[in-house]
């Protein structure tokens, strides 16, 4: 089937899209750094292959050495990048800086992929109008709300400005899974039996589960399709207070309700950033991310995937949590 480099392969959704490269007998080299955890890579057909981002003339020199040794890649999917960080600049130099030093340094030695596909968010386009509820549109112009988006936007636009380059780009909506630590938080404040809200306005949310999102990825690069951006999600629409009772079903568990006004979250969030920024860092809870938790529309259009791959997702919310919640009961994380 060719080789395929992924990076980020040691993350939550780098380590599904290798198994799955695995799964449609690629021959996979999994991108990662020396710090990375392997605790999900241990297939013995995977190939491992450092990289540092941090300059083009070091990925150039990683390039050459693949070279020596015969290795090229037909495709390659850039899944490396960073959804939180402690600075701001961190955001710009991984998901922006370090992609273009990427594509430069495979320009620069002639290792241009078949296909590259870029692993952007729907967070790079931002959410939809709150007051339309109109789903976000690829045609649409993006407008990202937060450091994170923006920094996965300025990738995108230089992704763009590339003559004749063989790009993809995806834009998951909130992606959920075994391994993730994000959602995670919600499940174990759920199973102790609270379930909390930020404000009174109901929240629009879209989710994908991570075997799907994967799935289409492969069916995305074997496609003859390249120079397109898609959104991606289940293709349904769901509310917090959905979520929440899917959750609880599953869990089995009776929940106390606490609703925090937003306005408490968003004094909160700005007095923290004010705090940490002090160090330089950025708390969890910032305005960024309240901005991301008080947006109530997070639809976006999915139409192209199913036009264009046949993508229609096999899980929805009901059995992607119910096969999460599994994997966190049987790794004892709930
Ligand atoms: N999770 C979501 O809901 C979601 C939604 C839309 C898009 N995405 C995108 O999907 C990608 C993967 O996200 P994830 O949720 O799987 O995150 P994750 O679990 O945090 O994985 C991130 C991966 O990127 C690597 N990485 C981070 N900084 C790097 C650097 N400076 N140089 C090289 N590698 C670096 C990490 O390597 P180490 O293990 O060494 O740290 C890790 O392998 C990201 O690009 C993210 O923006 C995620």
């Amino acid at each position: 089937m060719g080789n395929v480099l992924i990076t980020g392969a040691s993350g939550f959704i780098g380590s599904f899209l290798v198994e799955e490269g695995l799964k449609n007998d690629y021959k996979v080299y999994a991108g990662i750094r020396k710090s990375s955890s392997r605790e999900y890579l241990k297939d013995p057909r995977i190939n491992f292959l450092e990289m540092d981002f941090s300059s083009v003339e070091k990925i150039v020199e990683t390039l050459e050495a693949c070279k020596i040794l015969g290795i090229r890649f037909q495709y390659i999917i850039h899944n490396a990048g960073v959804t939180k960080a402690g600075r701001k600049e961190d955001y710009f130099r991984v998901n922006a800086q370090n992609t273009q030093n990427f594509i430069q340094a495979l320009i620069q030695t002639g290792m241009v992929p078949e296909k590259f596909i870029y692993m952007s968010s729907l967070a790079a386009h931002g959410p939809g109008d709150p007051a339309t509820m109109l789903p976000v549109m690829l045609a649409d112009t993006p407008k990202p709300i937060e450091l994170y988006g923006k920094s996965k936007l300025e990738a995108e636009k230089y992704i763009l400005s590339l003559e004749s380059f063989p790009w993809l780009i995806i834009r998951p909506t909130g992606v959920y899974g075994p391994r993730e630590k994000d959602y995670y938080v919600f499940f174990k404040t759920m199973s102790r039996g609270m379930e909390t809200y930020i404000g009174y306005r109901p929240q629009i949310l879209t989710f994908i589960y991570v075997k799907d999102l994967v799935r289409l990825i492969f069916d995305a690069m074997k496609s003859p399709i390249v120079r397109r951006a898609y959104f991606v999600s289940d293709g349904k629409e769901y509310d917090t207070k959905m979520f929440a009772a899917i959750t609880k079903r599953i869990l089995k568990k009776k929940t106390l309700k606490i609703t925090v006004p937003s306005v408490i979250v968003k004094h909160l969030a700005f007095g923290l950033e004010k705090i940490f920024g002090l160090w330089g860092t950025i708390p969890t809870l910032n305005t960024d991310k309240y901005k991301v938790l008080s947006s109530t529309n997070w639809r976006c259009e999915t139409e192209p995937l199913q036009r264009d791959f046949g993508f229609v997702a096999e899980y929805d919310l009901e059995k992607g949590v119910a096969e999460t919640i599994d994997w966190y009961k049987s790794e004892h994380w709930l």
